[in-house]
């Protein structure tokens, strides 16, 4: 996978038919599908856990980018491994030994993925850097769809992408929250190279045309 890959968040789907909404973005050219898991403690919401990532497991060929917003990712990581989510992202804020999750999840040959919120300094991932797939930056604060994009990202992005450089990482940086076709082309531009978008692409009227207006727009900075 290389350029700008689209991860649709299901958190703005129907979930009374998840299964038709990972179909219409998977034709539509979808890289990957997110998959929002939070706890009620982490952040300030309930959604889903691991018999829904196996259910979409079964559903779809597109490779699962599950986004723990739980607090004892320590103990229950293997639940989302087992359940077949391909890769896991666990916030930095809510592991008590980060190291030790990430390599649990590179053991079960998953990427690995490490986010943080948009009060929390980057230096804060630096440790991880070389160990991790993805990190994710997160440009609202986690816990609901269709929130306002936190501008002061963009430049988060670019110092991310310096400091990833630094440590000879191979990480792509992905951002979350407030992703559209407006917001888009800035965080490209800073280096974001995964762009996880829920509302822009299931809130509208049709879905696979946003999702090609989205990278149209993500792609219009990259050359
Ligand atoms: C928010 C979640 C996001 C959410 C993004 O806490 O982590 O993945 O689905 O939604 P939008 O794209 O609507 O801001
Ligand atoms: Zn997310």
């Amino acid at each position: 996978m290389s350029g700008v890959l689209i991860a649709p968040s299901i958190l703005s789907a129907d979930f009374t038919d998840l299964a038709g909404a990972v179909a219409s973005v998977e034709s539509a050219g979808a890289d990957l599908v997110h998959v929002d898991v939070m706890d009620g403690h982490f952040v300030p919401n309930l959604t889903v856990g691991p018999p829904v990532v196996r259910a979409l497991k079964r559903t779809t060929r597109l490779p699962l980018d599950v986004h723990l917003m739980i607090d004892n990712a320590d103990e229950t990581v293997g639940w989302y491994l087992d359940a077949g989510a391909d890769i896991v992202v666990v916030h930095v804020e809510a592991c008590r030994h980060v190291h030790r999750v990430i390599r649990a999840i590179k053991d079960a040959g998953r990427g690995a993925g490490v986010s943080l919120n948009p009060g929390t300094p980057l230096c804060a991932v630096e440790p991880v850097l070389a160990e991790v797939d993805q990190v994710l930056v997160m440009s609202v604060d986690p816990g609901f769809g269709g929130q306002s994009f936190i501008p002061s990202s963009v430049d988060r992005i670019r110092e991310l992408a310096r400091m990833i450089e630094a440590a000879r990482s191979s990480a792509r940086i992905a951002v979350d929250g407030g992703i559209d076709a407006a917001t888009a082309p800035a965080v490209v531009e800073a280096g974001a190279t995964v762009l996880v978008a829920g509302n822009a692409i299931f809130g509208a009227p049709d879905p696979p045309a946003a999702l090609h207006a989205l990278r149209a727009a993500a792609l219009s900075r990259l050359c």
